[in-house]
């Protein structure tokens, strides 16, 4: 029997992988807590809640293929937290093929999404392999609220709705950034069909008087997870925090970015994007508090003569991200995927299930279905 851990969490120094650790933890799952400088590593560990009823060792890696591969090479589950995942993706996707591991991310960027669907999809499914970047709150919550409406046969066009309220971490910022320069789409009958940049939204929010300010938030992971699901022809998603600063915030910085940083060289355009996002968040946010930092994740589902909605209340963002993460390591060590190669979280591990795991934390409410069927 190998005594070698059978997940790690890369990128644990992060605020999302001490939580993936939290929740292994609280699985029993024995981890490798894996990041770039091992002292950051040690430090951060020792400050989690409850650690010392883990069983995990530390790990020193370096950002490369090579040294990625000879870490994982004998674990299971890979659990990656290294983002944005367009720039740093590639070495750990490449490298849990190279070690035969199974990979999760927690990243919403729908073109990594698309990305890696294409470069590595088949070469995962023909090694009996899950590759399942996007197990967090966003978007799986709100893909467990369309799945909830899909159990009612005859509704083929999605409008999601995905907020939540909190401040987003240096890594998170980094992302919504980054994804400003790249295209994004929705579906339309079957399609992709690319969204306006300056797309916004003043949106109907489940549960309060007040509308809120959403965006195509580079156009989420919902249409590349329905592409090819034969109930949905049409999906549409948006969303943002709840705080309409930080959203007219990435309002006026898509400006820019369509004015001024498009114009640039590619290389010049990541760095001002990343100095731009670095001018905003360079600490990390405080430990989540469920009476503040609630979700809402909401689907409206129609078709030609009939309608479902589902709405999810939840809690804690990154706590859902962490949970999901570590849940999905738990079940890949015990049976595998519904489905290999790329897959979503509900299509790996079954939407009702996704939800059971939210609910029994404390961190999703039961959800709110109303239906004209
Ligand atoms: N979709 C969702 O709902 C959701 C939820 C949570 C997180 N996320 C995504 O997950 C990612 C991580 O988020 P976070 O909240 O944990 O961010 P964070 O607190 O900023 O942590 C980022 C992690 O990446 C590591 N890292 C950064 N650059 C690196 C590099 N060049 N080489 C190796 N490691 C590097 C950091 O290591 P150091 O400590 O050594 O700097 C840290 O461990 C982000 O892309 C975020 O958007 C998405």
């Amino acid at each position: 029997m190998s005594s070698k851990k059978p997940v790690v969490i890369y990128g644990v120094t992060g605020y999302t992988g001490r939580l993936v650790a939290e929740y292994l933890r609280e699985y029993r799952v024995p981890f490798i807590a894996a990041g770039r400088d091992g002292k950051r590593v040690k430090e951060v560990m020792d400050k989690v809640p409850g650690i010392e009823n883990a069983e995990y060792e530390i790990a020193e890696v370096e950002h490369s293929t090579e040294a990625l591969t000879k870490l994982f090479k004998g674990a299971k589950v890979v659990c990656n937290m290294v983002g944005p995942f367009m720039k740093y993706g590639p070495e750990a996707v490449e490298a849990s093929l190279a070690a035969g591991c199974h990979y999760t991310d927690t990243n919403g960027e729908q073109n990594w999404m698309m990305h890696a669907e294409e470069t590595w999809g088949n070469k995962f499914a023909d090694r009996g392999l899950l590759l399942s970047p996007g197990i967090a709150q966003m978007y799986t919550t709100g893909e467990i609220a369309a799945n909830i409406c899909l159990e009612t046969p005859g509704l083929d066009t999605l409008d999601i709705l995905v907020l939540w309220k909190g401040f987003p971490t240096y890594a998170s910022t980094q992302t919504i950034f980054s994804i400003l320069t790249a295209d994004f789409f929705h579906l339309e009958q079957n399609q992709y069909v690319q969204w306006s940049p300056f797309a916004k939204a003043e949106v109907q929010v489940p549960g309060q008087h007040a509308v809120a300010m959403a965006l195509p938030w580079g156009g989420t992971a919902h249409p590349v997870w329905f592409k090819n699901d034969p109930r949905v022809a049409n999906c549409k998603a948006m969303g943002g925090v709840f705080e309409r600063s930080v959203m007219e915030g990435v309002v006026q910085i898509t400006t820019v970015v369509e004015e001024q940083i498009k114009k640039m060289p590619k290389a010049q355009q990541e760095k001002a994007l990343s100095d731009m996002a670095a001018s905003l968040q360079a600490g990390m946010p405080p430990r989540e508090n469920p009476r503040i930092n609630t979700s809402v994740d909401s689907v409206h589902a129609s078709g030609p003569l009939g309608r479902v909605h589902c709405v999810i209340h939840g809690n804690c963002n990154y706590k859902q991200t962490g949970l999901l993460q570590a849940y999905a390591a738990y079940h890949l060590l015990q049976a595998p995927p519904r489905r290999l190669g790329f897959a979503s979280g509900c299509q790996a591990f079954g939407h009702r299930e996704l939800l059971g795991v939210l609910q029994s934390f404390g961190l999703a409410g039961k959800p709110v279905i109303t239906s004209d069927i």
